[in-house]
């Protein structure tokens, strides 16, 4: 038996969490730092590094204490070392490096793109023979969505730590266009789950927003600020002075707001859709993955899964508390490159910007 404490602090959530051979959760606490950033629309670093500090040893406590077991019951520490904010990554790291320290234990940065995928892993555990087998199995090789507030990355993954990056974002990601278009529609923070509501009584096909594609037959990359700056002039350009989107948006135009943000949504799920399944041709894979918070978008698991279902593709994905950030996946990734043998020492600094490709 392998007992793997994950710690993840890359953004605007403190996480700790205990994972027994890579595929148990044991604990998986997620202390959200959400209702303080809300009044600003957003995450700020410097207050995000501060509740990081004040609250990764109760966490961690926590973690072990519903996993029943001590520092001493552990086998090894998996901590996210970037891409994220840097003052934020710091006291995960630091923190994980002085347990590891003084417990003698082997520990291993982790990129939290790599722990987003690994999600996957602890929700379908069935790689090399292991749990279970048949449709739910998630084997190798396999293509992956990776959506979240930062990211957009078409990955094809040939085996532990094989990645190819196909494409990724060239401004915003989906996930921050969500949340930028709910703050242009005060609609609150985070946008994603808010807009991902709304749109179930609205129209998808009531507004025919624009869907960005690059021109080129091999770029895979993605562009989601040109259905921002639609939103934002679709809703200017009938009244530049209104002050409750909510209340007068119907009134000022023929649509709803439920009718204006599933038009969004669904013109962020197209684009996501048409390059991942070109994506998954080019490559001939017969498994789709999604991680990431935006992986848990009612609209694109529904969209996606009968559209490759319609090709014979599967497609997988984790459950919601999974698919946004937790360490529960950073302890499964560490799992993984323990087992292999990948350690890290104790001069691993933070990479506010680290990529896939060089993990
Ligand atoms: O992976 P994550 O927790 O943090 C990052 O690594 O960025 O993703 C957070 C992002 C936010 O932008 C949030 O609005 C978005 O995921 N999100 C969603 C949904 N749930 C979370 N976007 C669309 N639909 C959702 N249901
Ligand atoms: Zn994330």
């Amino acid at each position: 038996m392998t007992l793997i404490l994950g710690i993840e602090t890359s953004c605007d959530e403190t996480a700790a969490a205990v994972v027994k051979d890579g595929k148990k959760i044991l604990s998986n606490v997620v202390a959200s730092q959400v209702a303080i950033h809300r009044k600003f629309w957003g995450v700020v670093p410097e207050i995000a590094s501060r509740k990081h500090l004040e609250l990764i040893n109760p966490v961690i406590s926590e973690a072990l204490s519903r996993a029943k077991i001590g520092f001493s019951d552990l086998d090894g520490i998996a901590v996210t070392y970037g891409p994220g904010l840097v003052g934020a990554l710091l006291v995960g790291l630091s923190t994980a490096k002085a347990i590891a320290y003084s417990n003698n234990l082997p520990f291993v940065g982790i990129n939290h793109l790599e722990g987003h995928i690994y999600a996957n892993y602890l929700e379908h555990p069935s790689l090399r023979g292991r749990g279970p087998s048949g449709p739910e199995a998630l084997k190798f090789p396999f293509l992956v969505l990776i959506v979240s507030g930062g990211h957009s990355d078409l990955v094809y993954v040939k085996n532990h730590g094989g990645y190819e990056v196909l494409g990724r974002t060239r401004d915003d990601a989906p996930g921050e266009a969500f949340d930028k278009i709910a703050k242009f529609l005060k609609l609150g923070y985070p946008g994603g789950p808010i807009i991902d509501k709304l749109s179930k009584n609205g129209d998808p096909k009531a507004i025919p927003f624009p869907r960005s594609y690059f021109k080129t037959k091999e770029t895979l990359d993605f562009s989601f600020s040109g259905i921002k700056t639609a939103v934002v002039n679709y809703v200017t350009g009938h009244g530049s002075r209104i002050t409750s989107y909510r209340e007068k948006l119907s009134s000022i135009t023929r649509h709803s707001l439920p009718d204006l943000v599933a038009s969004f949504q669904e013109a962020v799920v197209d684009m996501l859709i048409k390059n991942t399944l070109r994506a998954a041709k080019i490559k001939g894979v017969k498994r789709i993955v999604l991680a990431g918070g935006v992986a848990s978008n009612s609209r694109l698991r529904k969209r996606l899964g009968e559209e490759a279902k319609a090709k014979g593709l599967g497609l997988y994905y984790p459950r919601e508390e999974l698919c946004t950030d937790n360490a529960a996946m950073i302890a499964c990734c560490g799992y993984y490159k323990l087992k292999e043998g990948i350690e890290s020492d104790l001069s691993l600094n933070a990479v506010a910007n680290l990529s896939l490709s060089v993990t």
